[in-house]
């Protein structure tokens, strides 16, 4: 069995998640994945999205993945791993090639070979590529071609977006990874899976954004006919809106963590004004009485500025208030009440909670928006393995980029390996 379950291991701020699935049996056509087994354990050594004690992040990682193999009954040997974090850059890019075959024929290979000379980007000296993901090509000057391959021309050219972070975290990640005796199948930026977990093929076609708001980052990526546009990791979560009511109140963290989770709200003219919380309720020593409309009115102005953030992202690439399929928001941090409407109003976009679709599972425990991600690295494991024909460019690229970094820091650490 435990070669064909496939597993995906999210390292977040907050937490470590992990999700197990297999494919569904064939008569159940309806569902592609099977969640066999999911575990999450509080996560320690990571700060912003990145690992600050490679010990701490291991024991954390190690944690998760026993609490995964105890639910599923066998052994994890090789994960997706997701990466995620600030230093995430994303840039266009363009590879021109000639085709090789004299009828003019285009190959696999050529669209190889173009996305190849798409990588050639001037890449800063301490970065390196994650992934390149072919937008759309170009066959002797007619752009827009989705599939190139068995098309006719002289000139292959290709759009792609490259994706690219910073080395020592790549390493961090990895060798962290690597230290739980674990192989890495794949290293996925994290939105990349998630929104796998979340968007429709549809919606992916008509233009949609994922929003994943997670403790200290938010990551966005946005999908136009059917490929990603843009993404980006933005460097404000959930633990802001932490921290400002903590300030806003000269409370504890604990205290203010507690407070959101129990009665936070983002939308603050929901709240009587006459509502009033004891913080004694919520752990704190001193019995004071606070204004809940004043702790949202904390919060609304802090989720005015992650959605601020995220439309600035948008207008970047010419998109604010044009998706038509809206922003769909998931990650432990759009649990808050009056996300959604917050986001509808600042974003001016459609706006819903984005809980994994296209799964099926043996735990409720799925549909949580904080697993999306987990989840979502299965669901790109599924894709890669069933590559389509159509798709292969695309796909080997994504794999192609990691499996050099991965393979040349396992060189680097296999001696350490039991
Ligand atoms: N019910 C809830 N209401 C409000 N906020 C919540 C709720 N549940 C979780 N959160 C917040 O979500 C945040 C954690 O989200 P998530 O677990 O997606 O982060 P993460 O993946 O660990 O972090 P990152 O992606 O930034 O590395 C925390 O700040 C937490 O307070
Ligand atoms: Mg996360």
């Amino acid at each position: 069995m435990s070669s064909d379950f496939i597993t995906g291991l999210d390292v977040g701020s907050t937490a470590v998640r992990v999700a197990v699935g297999t494919r569904a049996p064939e008569r159940d056509k309806s569902s592609g994945i099977h969640i066999i087994g999911v575990a999450e354990v509080p996560s320690e050594g990571l700060s912003k999205g990145i690992i600050t004690s490679i010990d701490d992040a291991v024991s954390s990682v190690s944690a998760a993945l026993e609490r995964a193999e105890r639910m599923i009954g066998a052994e994890i040997r090789k994960a997706f791993v997701g990466i995620s974090g600030s230093h995430i850059i994303s840039q266009t890019s363009k590879g021109v090639v000639g085709v090789s075959r004299p009828d003019g024929e285009i190959r696999p290979e050529d669209v190889e070979r173009a996305v190849e000379a798409a990588r050639t980007v001037a890449t800063p000296s301490n970065y390196e590529i994650l992934h390149v993901i072919p937008k759309s090509f170009t066959v002797d000057g007619q752009s827009g071609v989705k599939d190139p391959v068995g098309m006719s021309g002289i000139r292959l050219e290709v759009d792609a977006e490259i994706i690219q972070g910073l080395s020592a975290q790549i390493k961090n990640i990895t060798k962290c990874v690597y230290r739980t005796g674990i192989d890495i199948e794949d290293l996925v930026l994290g939105i990349l899976a998630t929104s796998e977990a979340v968007a429709t093929p549809r919606q992916r076609d008509l233009g949609v954004a994922v929003a994943n708001i997670g403790g200290s980052t938010t990551s966005v990526i946005v999908f136009e006919g059917g490929d990603p546009l843009h993404t980006a990791v933005l460097p404000i979560g959930s633990e802001h809106i932490t921290s400002d009511i903590a300030i806003g109140l000269r409370t504890s963290i604990d205290v203010a963590e507690a407070l959101k989770l129990r009665f936070g709200t983002a939308s603050a003219k929901e709240v009587q004004k006459r509502e009033e919380i004891n913080l004694r309720d919520l752990g704190s020593p001193d019995a004071e009485t606070v204004s809940r409309r004043y702790v949202a009115e904390i919060i609304e102005a802090r989720v005015e500025e992650i959605f601020e953030k995220v439309d600035a992202e948008f207008r970047r690439i010419g998109r604010s208030g044009l998706l038509p399929a809206g922003v769909v928001l998931t990650g432990g941090g759009a649990k808050l009440p009056g996300m959604v409407e917050a986001a509808k109003r600042k974003l001016r976009l459609p706006a819903s909670l984005g809980y994994p679709i296209g799964v099926t599972a043996i735990t409720d425990k799925v549909n949580d928006l904080a697993f999306t991600t987990a989840i979502g690295l299965v669901l790109w494991g599924a894709a890669l393995e069933e590559r389509a024909p159509g798709k292969i460019g695309r796909m080997l690229s994504r794999f192609s980029a990691v499996e050099q970094v991965s393979k040349r820091i396992k060189k680097l650490f296999g001696s350490l390996l039991p």
